[in-house]
Parts: structure tokens; sequence; C-alpha cells
């Protein structure tokens, strides 16, 4: 089993639960509120460690105390904090998140802060790391200077590039040709492609549009629908697993974590699709982002039950 190197985002994530969304300019009151770790790439790595992932989480805090109580969450994990940078200068990054219990649905706005000025010494430092690892898997919530870099130092070493591009931004032609495995969700799809992804058909056209950008495989999940898999001679739509969701953030990253497991275990894209699509499932029966992320023996029981 090889390494996979997360490079990505650590923000705290403040979470007020509520009966319904606010509408700008509107106050609503919330049921309850909670502060926890959070950030794509952070959530990313604890879905995998929990998976049973060889991880290395890479990212930057600030010099404070959520930059503190992050690596004092990853003790626990029993993960490793060595390539967490931490700048003198920016605040660890915050997600304000807004779920609205009657529906599930979220709405966020992140702040990347430290995670958002990782510099080029930063990067050269994780250098032998990357080059070493079998899979790196990046978001799109660090400074993209740096993002670019780790793609080329991962590519011209031949490791495979995951990327999961999230939230939806654009990105240079030349990053795109040098992604191995693209793992949008439906809107980020279509923010990408211009295309709406609500069927198989229209998923395996967006598929398509990725392959001309010189995207190797591609993965759309779906929401409710499940998710798509495109190796450019095969293509699958698998359903979610039916399971009761109570908080769907993070769901996203919790298929990631999972995915990209199964493919550091040798697995294929489509029984990686598999696995992910169970960790994605699993994780909105729990509230939260990081702390929902499914154990292994919960995956490997949901998928032989
Ligand atoms: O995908 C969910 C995550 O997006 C949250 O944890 C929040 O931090 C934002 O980055």
């Amino acid at each position: 089993m090889g390494t996979v190197v997360v490079f990505g985002s650590f923000v705290t994530d403040l979470t007020s639960r509520s009966n319904g969304l606010p509408v700008p300019g509107q106050t609503i009151l919330g049921n309850s509120f909670n502060i926890g770790p959070g950030g794509k790439g952070s959530n990313q790595a604890v879905a995998a460690h929990r998976c049973g992932a060889d991880v290395q989480m890479v990212t930057k805090v600030g010099d404070d105390v959520f930059g503190t109580s992050i690596k004092d969450f990853y003790k626990k994990e029993g993960m490793d904090t060595s390539f967490f940078f931490t700048d003198p200068r920016k605040a660890t990054g915050a997600a304000l998140i807004m779920v609205d219990e009657e529906t599930g649905q979220n709405m966020i706005v992140v702040t990347g802060g430290a995670c958002q000025n990782i510099t080029k010494d930063e990067v050269e430092k994780c250098r032998p790391l990357i080059e070493s690892a079998s899979i790196l898997l990046l978001q799109l919530e660090i400074n993209f200077d740096a993002l670019f870099e780790v793609v080329k130092i991962a590519h011209n070493a031949g490791v495979t590039v995951v990327l999961n591009p999230a939230p939806a931004n654009d990105l240079p032609g030349e990053i795109m040709a040098m992604i191995d495995i693209v793992t949008p969700n439906e809107t980020e799809a279509r923010a990408f492609t211009g295309i709406d992804v609500k069927t198989k058909d229209d998923a395996k056209k967006a598929a398509e549009a990725f392959f001309k950008m010189g995207v190797k495989q591609v993965v759309i999940t779906m929401g409710s629908l499940g998710a798509y898999a495109n190796n450019g001679q095969k293509d699958e739509l698998l359903p979610c697993l039916p399971v009761k969701a109570v908080d769907t953030t993070g769901a996203g990253d919790a298929f990631n974590g999972a995915f990209v497991t199964a493919l550091s275990e040798g697995k294929d894209l489509f029984e990686a699709l598999r696995f992910g699509i169970a960790g994605g499932s699993l994780s909105t029966t729990k509230l939260g982002t990081a702390p929902a992320m499914p154990t292994r023996n919960e995956i490997d029981a949901a998928l032989k039950g």
C-alpha cells in the first residue's frame, strides 16, 4: 500500500444548525452551534486515515488556538502533523457553515487564512514526500501558485494526481492536463464543463469534456443519485447506500478519502467508486465533518450487509 499525500486546507468549522436558512438581510434563530475541525483537505485526510490508508497531510495553520487544537485532534486520531506549517502572521482559516435541519442543505463560506499562504520554500520542503507518494490528493482551498507547483512535482515524478476541484474555480489548462483523476460533484462538473449533470448520460458528456482537457479518468459525485466513474473505456453510475442522513456536510470529503484509500490498495476505479460511495453515504449519518468520517470497519460492514 502506497502513501497518500493530501496537500490542502485545514480550517475550523463554525457550524449553526437551524430550521431553514436565512436570506440576505434576514436574521434567524439557530438550534445549535458547534466548533470543530474542517477544511476539505484535512477532512479528506482524516477520512482516508480512518479507512486505513497510510496518509500524510500537508497544510498551514496560524499561530493560534485553532492551529493548536487541530494538532491535538490529529494526535488523538494517531495522525502525523510534521508537515503542518505555521504562519506567524495569518490566522488559521475558518468556515462559516449553516445547516438547515429540515432539508439537510448547507451554505458555507470558507476563508482559507494561513492555508492560502503556502510559500514556495514550504512546497520545496515537501518535494521528497510528494515524489515518494503513490497518490497526491488535492482540492481548491489552498493558494493556486502552491497548488500548481505541487501538481508539477507529482506529475513529473509519476505520482497519481487526484483533484477534487472544490470549491469550483478557474484552473489553467496546463494544470488540468496533469490531472490523472478528477472528482467533482455535479455543481463543480457544471462549472468546469458547462454541462448540467442530472443523469448518467449527462455525466458521460461531462466526463468527455474533462477528457478533452487532458484529464485521464473522471468521477462525478451526484448527491442522492450516487456517483459516476469513467475510465475512458467503461463507465458506471452506482447508487448511494440506503442510510438515514442527518448532515450531508463533508460527504464529498468522506467519498474522496475512502476513494483514494481503495486506489492506494490497488483497487480499480470502479471498486474504488463503490468504496468511496460507502464512505460518503455513512458520513451523512453523523453530525459534523471530520468527526463524522466513518471507519474501515463501518464501511466494510456496510458493504457486506
Ligand atoms: O466539504 C466540507 C468542508 O468545506 C467544511 O468542513 C468546510 O471547512 C469547507 O471547507
